[in-house]
């Protein structure tokens, strides 16, 4: 998400709420892997909106995105140097050695669920490679952290620096966030920070976990259509995301199924 304050206190959420927002997350997911399978040389993007909006209809689910701040579409589809935000196109063809990013939540049962992922199209190279495998790492370094008694700042430190010492960049101007009944709760996750700083990680907390990384510099630049979000320097760029539940077991991913 962009940067609007947010305020620092959590919603926490009791078990009730915690199996809502699984089942929420697994339809996200469910949805996020079959445009997974889709994705080839030639399609357009816009397709995969269309897939996206007749899974929903199928599932008896709202697509949280579409309306959200006046976003048109239900899906984000973030081709190469996009970051986030990027919009459905028909005239935007998937290419051999693109990478493309999956951005998507829904509303069930008034609860929302956030995730994201960033594959390949046919072969890529081996630094795009090496961009997916780097983000999705960090998404997990994060998840990691994701541990009552320990801080925000712990998350992010874990995610910047499995991104930098692996001579990548972090964006630093969206964040992960809570969620919850609304798709941005407090607090925000930044994706850089310093161990033992920001908000006190609590159990009932759950937060969406978003690495968003570029191969090259962290500078971002928004077009003309004010959604789409590129790399200043037209570097490739990977986003990976899941909601998490702070449990006294510790971290429990939601989007996974
Ligand atoms: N996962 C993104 C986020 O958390 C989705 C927002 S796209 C928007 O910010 F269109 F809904 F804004
Ligand atoms: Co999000």
């Amino acid at each position: 998400m962009y940067r609007p304050f947010l305020g620092y206190k959590p919603i926490l959420k009791n078990k009730w709420e915690l199996e809502i927002l699984k089942k929420a997350n697994a339809i996200v997911m469910e949805i996020l892997l079959y445009l997974k399978e889709e994705v080839k040389p030639g399609r357009n993007t816009f397709e995969f909106e269309e897939i996206t909006l007749y899974l929903c209809e199928k599932k008896k689910v709202k697509p949280a995105f579409k309306g959200y701040r006046g976003y048109p579409f239900a899906l984000c589809v973030s081709v190469n140097e996009v970051i986030v935000h990027g919009m459905p196109k028909k005239d935007k063809i998937l290419k051999e050695g693109d990478i493309v990013s999956f951005d998507f939540g829904v509303i069930y049962e008034n609860y929302v669920g956030d995730a994201a992922l960033t594959v390949g199209v046919g072969k890529i190279s081996e630094q795009a490679e090496k961009l997916l495998k780097v983000t999705e790492e960090a998404l997990y370094k994060g998840i990691e952290k994701a541990h009552f008694s320990n801080r925000i700042g712990d998350i992010s430190y874990a995610i910047q620096r499995h991104v930098e010492s692996n001579g990548f960049n972090v964006i630093r101007e969206f964040v992960g966030h809570g969620v919850g009944k609304s798709l941005h709760e407090p607090p925000e996750v930044p994706n850089f920070g310093k161990p033992g700083k920001g908000p006190k990680i609590e159990i009932g907390m759950v937060i969406a976990i978003e690495p968003m990384v570029s191969a090259g510099s962290y500078e971002v630049e928004i077009l003309e259509d004010g959604w789409t979000a590129v790399t200043k320097d037209r570097s490739l760029a990977a986003h990976f995301e899941h909601s998490v539940a702070v449990t006294p077991k510790g971290p429990e991913i939601l989007s996974h199924i």
